[in-house]
């Protein structure tokens, strides 16, 4: 596993160690942070190396036993991303690389954590995955969204190469505990701007669309497609169809918390979709999945989250985060 001290990683890394599997959990914790991970720690079965996954493969990670990879480790906020877009880049493509060459070596599994960016700013709606996007490849979000693409043609080279075991997941936006405060997404500062009373933040009109997938239907999705036979590769779209214009996510979350916060709306971000649905009917049919957690209750779940994080410190309510 890479990237496991991230958000969505962490939870991956739970849900493994629950059935049973072993895991060695690669990261450099740019994003990510030891606190997602504590409380796995002293587990039997897991082991923390810390390490870029850009860079050539350590001796440590030589040494790990693998029989399937979920390649996770890249920063998923905009901010984030945008911050050093160039390692943003060779994050996505040489992390990649180096996995796939990896995962050849020992002939494991591969699962690459792709995303609903490789659809850019989508013209056909909802997102079906033969789809091949409107992605915009020299603005400030390419770094990520080509990055990601070319990710994709990597593992299907390797497949059509030498037909390693690949399986690309498209995720459309995931939220839950173990969300950064400050990290830009839209779900964890929408939700601390109304704990703490401020303004909320909508950029542009706030009639763009998004699909908010809650965290533990997510996980369960990503470890049923890499149970999957060898001849399904994807790539698929996991996500919520459940659509919602940010501006009523915005209020939603201000009714869930009491608060008395009210909207500012500020200049659009450059290239940001204006709307985006996954059309889920693959995941449905192959892997007989869909989510199952509304909006409004994995929403109070990570208020929750967020009122221990602010009442206690990120670290002591990281480690009791569960989905
Ligand atoms: N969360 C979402 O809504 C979402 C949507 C689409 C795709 N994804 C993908 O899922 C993956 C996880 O996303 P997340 O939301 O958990 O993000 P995150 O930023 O919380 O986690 C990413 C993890 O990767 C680590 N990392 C980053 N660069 C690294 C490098 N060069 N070497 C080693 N570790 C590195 C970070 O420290 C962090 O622990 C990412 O690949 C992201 O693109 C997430």
């Amino acid at each position: 596993m890479t990237g496991g001290a991230g958000f969505l990683g962490s939870h991956v890394c739970e849900a493994l160690l629950r059935n049973g599997e072993e895991v060695v959990c690669l990261d450099d914790f740019s994003t990510g942070t030891r606190a997602n991970l504590a409380h796995l720690e002293g587990h039997r079965g897991f082991r923390l190396l810390q390490g870029d996954v850009a860079a050539p493969v350590t001796a440590e990670v030589e040494a790990a036993q693998v029989d399937a990879i979920y390649n996770l480790a890249c920063p998923a906020s905009p901010a984030q991303y945008q911050a050093d877009p160039i390692r943003t880049l060779k994050t996505c493509v040489f992390g990649a690389a180096t996995m796939l060459e990896f995962a050849r070596s020992r002939g494991a599994a591969i699962l690459q954590a792709s995303t609903s960016e490789v659809y850019g700013d989508p013209q056909v709606h909802p997102q079906p995955e033969h789809y091949v996007g409107h992605v915009n490849p020299i603005g400030p979000r390419a770094c990520y969204d080509e990055g990601k693409r070319c990710a994709e043609t990597l593992f299907f080279d390797y497949r059509r190469q030498h037909g390693l075991s690949v399986k690309v997941a498209r995720i459309f936006n995931c939220y839950g505990p173990r969300l950064r405060p400050g990290d830009g997404r839209v779900v964890s500062t929408f939700i601390v701007q109304a704990l703490l009373g401020q303004p909320i933040t909508i950029h542009g009109d706030g009639r763009q669309t998004r699909s908010f997938c809650y965290v533990s239907d997510l996980v369960t999705g990503l470890l049923a497609l890499m149970r999957t036979p060898d001849a399904v590769t994807g790539p698929m779209n996991l996500g919520n169809p459940a659509e919602i214009p940010v501006a009523e996510l915005a209020e939603m979350v201000v009714r869930l918390t009491g608060s008395r916060s009210r909207p500012v709306f500020l200049k659009a971000a450059v290239d940001d979709p204006r709307q985006r649905r996954p059309d889920i009917t693959q995941a449905r049919q192959v892997l007989g999945w869909a989510p199952s957690v509304p909006l409004e209750e994995g929403l109070l779940r990570t208020i929750a989250y967020f009122d221990r994080v602010l009442a206690g410190g990120e670290g002591a309510a990281a480690g009791r985060a569960m989905a």
